[in-house]
């Protein structure tokens, strides 16, 4: 009669010291997995992580950065490429009367106003409408009195043959322009240098620049300028101060001052 309790007493403890040991069994692998599963869950970290983790941090970085760096890139290529030509556009804008006021003024030398001159330039500071190839030329200019001051107001006109040495009649007027001077006498343009062209008996006439300035709509000097560097250009055949010498500013594109002095009337 007494062993029937302690064998039922060895079942129980039997039984409870198994399932202990099963709970230890479950627990502990149950555990277990976690921590590497979250040390390497975070693998999904790996997966995450490379996507969420450095994808959410670096892969936005990396994202940021690759598109940043490849619109960097891009936009370093483009904007180089297209800044250099332009880069030079911001650094290279037009400075109109940048220069000090000289002492003394001699009136300016007329010149030959030609067929081509047209009285309704719109009035613009870049020339090149038709955006056609060819090296840029920064018109920086002043329009002066026969005492030195700054004329305001005025109208000044500047019409110029082409690249291709032709002149644009159309209503384009292609490499023409109007500008009206300053409260410092200045006008500025950003037109295309013109070449050197053809004057029909087998020669070429040096290269240059037309222009009227005009007050109230008086024209008050009519005349040209030309480039100190044109081989077509002889200067002993030209007024000194109608010669310019064009300052080289980037690949392309240089600049050329203007500075006219009214006569007196
Ligand atoms: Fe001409």
């Amino acid at each position: 009669m007494s062993k029937p309790p302690t064998d039922l007493r060895r079942r129980d403890l039997l039984a409870q010291s198994f399932a202990l040991a099963m709970i230890v069994a479950c627990a502990g692998p149950e555990k277990e997995p976690p921590s590497p599963v979250d040390d390497t869950g975070e693998p999904s970290g790996d997966d995450s992580g490379g996507d969420d983790t450095s994808g959410d941090d670096t892969s936005g970085e990396t994202e940021t950065g690759d598109e940043t760096g490849d619109s960097a890139t891009e936009t370093g290529g483009e904007t180089g490429g297209e800044t250099g030509g332009e880069t030079a556009e911001p650094e290279a804008t037009c400075e109109g009367a940048s220069e000090p006021l000289p002492s003394t003024c001699e009136s300016t030398s007329g010149d030959g106003e030609g067929p081509y001159y047209r009285t309704d330039y719109p009035e613009r500071v870049n020339l090149n409408v038709l955006e056609e190839a060819g090296d840029e030329l920064l018109v920086d200019g002043r329009l002066l009195d026969e005492r030195c001051k700054p004329v305001v107001g005025a109208t000044v006109d500047l019409w110029h043959a082409t690249p291709k040495g032709i002149y644009d009649m159309s209503g384009d007027y292609h490499c023409s322009g109007r500008a009206i001077t300053d409260s410092q006498g200045g006008f500025c343009f950003r037109t295309l240098r013109p070449p050197p062209y053809s004057n029909g008996m087998g020669g070429f006439l040096a290269a240059h620049l037309h222009w009227n300035v005009l007050i109230s709509g008086e024209k008050r000097l009519t005349t040209q300028t030309y480039f100190a560097d044109d081989p077509e250009l002889d200067a002993t055949t030209k007024p000194a101060d109608l010669v310019a010498t064009v300052e080289p500013i980037s690949e392309g594109l240089g600049r050329v001052r203007i500075e006219f002095v009214l006569r007196p009337r």
